[in-house]
């Protein structure tokens, strides 16, 4: 028997927008999604207006440690951005569909560029720990897809294209945005899965084999849905850790936010750079 069909994209996407504009008229021309340990930048927005995920419908708050749960609207580099700090996983229990909410929802505020960032494992043993990696491509390793189900056909095709996912003029953009900084920035393809395991050192393997160079629990399904949508996006990988096996070693979540600590300033001057050069594109 067939499942009952949860609401559609457009139907959450105007209950949320209504939601967000009880509190805030702000028109935000990029989001940015901040990853483990990543959520510093935030601290660089100016004028901000912060909207808890409690006060959002359907949004529970986040749990992972290092993210707190809060849309917050504020100027960076003089641009208008609405940053996720404290995104929505799926090794939380949440559906894939309310794991790619924000992203969608940042598309109806406004936002036409999405910066997505994230921890992963460096599965490519030439990036080592503090390693920023421009995603190149994606590996979606999740078993699942946000858009399984009927397809809302305002928003995007039934059967998407994902060849330019990661948008090559926003990949240009970052490039550019490194250079200027004086920032070392690698690029590869990111394989996500669900987590909240780390990977084994067998799976880890497994992963060089198909062509990733880093492995993490998030970012693909948002990457999907979001070029579904007509967002463009661009993604970052922090590696803050070898994969498993690669040392022997033992992986651990401290680990993981120690060395996002250590190259959140990198990464901040990364992305700040990277939206004043979308903000005059
Ligand atoms: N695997 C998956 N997710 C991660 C890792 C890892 O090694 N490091 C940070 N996020």
């Amino acid at each position: 028997m067939r499942q009952m069909q949860p609401p559609s994209f457009s139907s959450r996407l105007d209950e949320l927008e209504r939601a967000v504009r009880q509190r805030t008229d702000r028109v935000p021309r990029i989001g940015i999604v901040l990853g483990s340990g990543l959520g510093g930048l935030a601290d660089d927005l100016t004028d901000v207006t912060a909207i808890p995920f409690s006060d959002l419908p359907g949004w529970p708050p986040a749990t992972a440690p290092g993210h707190s749960g809060q849309l917050l609207f504020g100027d960076l580099e003089g641009v208008p951005a609405v940053c996720l700090k404290g995104r929505l996983h799926l090794y939380e229990g949440n559906s894939e569909r309310l794991v790619v909410e924000p992203a969608l929802l940042m598309g109806r505020l406004g936002a036409r560029v999405l910066v997505l960032s994230n921890a992963a494992g460096g599965v490519n043993p030439s990036y080592p720990a503090g390693t920023l990696m421009l995603i190149r491509d994606h590996l979606n390793l999740t078993g699942r897809s946000p858009l399984m189900g009927p397809n809302d056909d305002a928003m995007g095709d039934r059967f998407p294209d994902l060849v330019n996912t990661y948008s090559p003029r926003l990949r240009d953009l970052m490039r550019r945005a490194a250079d200027d900084v004086n920032v070392s920035l690698e690029q590869g393809v990111y394989a996500g899965l669900t987590g909240p395991t780390y990977e084994t050192p067998a799976e880890v393997r497994m992963l060089a084999t198909l062509g990733a160079d880093a492995v993490g629990m998030s970012t693909v399904l948002e990457a999907i849905v979001a070029h579904w949508a007509g967002i463009e996006v661009v993604g970052v990988s922090l590696v803050t850790n070898p994969g498993a096996g690669i040392t022997g070693d033992p992986l651990s979540h401290e680990e993981v936010l120690e060395a996002a600590a250590e190259a959140g300033p990198r990464f901040t001057a990364l992305v700040r750079r990277f939206v004043a050069l979308v903000g005059s594109s």
